[in-house]
């Protein structure tokens, strides 16, 4: 991967839930993978990138969903919300790709989910965190 792709990659927090940490580095790994074949113009790999990205996308939403639960976390409903968000364009974008190719739209919606990701975890995934940790030490 070049130089000017990874310096296009914005860092995230960790989370401090080993968890959550393992699943957003593969989840990371996924999306620097998917933003290099669009810009290599390759709408067949960019295409197979994303259905796997997608599975994996809502296997990891699942996982956290459930320790929402587990710790009956306040802010469930909101944080539940943005996962169905993603995953609804994600898929939009999905089919998008695979019947039209890397068209503007498409290649600025991949362009842009590394950012999208990078404020999830800032902003929904920190939060948990930090109500795991609490749980877990019994606060
Ligand atoms: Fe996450
Ligand atoms: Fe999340």
């Amino acid at each position: 991967m070049s130089d000017a792709i990874l310096a296009g990659m914005p860092g995230y927090p960790a989370v401090g839930a080993p968890e959550i940490d393992d699943e957003h580095a593969a989840f990371e790994s996924m999306l620097r993978r998917l933003c290099a074949t669009a810009e290599q113009k390759d709408a067949q790999a960019a295409a197979n990138v994303l259905g796997a990205l997608l599975v994996r996308a809502a296997g990891h939403f699942a996982s956290e969903e459930r320790l929402m639960l587990q710790i009956r976390y306040v802010h469930m409903a909101r944080h539940t919300a943005a996962h169905r968000q993603f995953l609804a364009q994600a898929r939009t974008i999905h089919n998008d790709l695979c019947n039209g190719g890397l068209e503007p739209a498409v290649s600025a919606w991949i362009a842009g989910a590394p950012r999208w990701f990078n404020a999830h975890v800032e902003v929904e995934d920190l939060a948990l965190g930090e109500a795991l940790i609490a749980a877990r030490a019994g606060r």
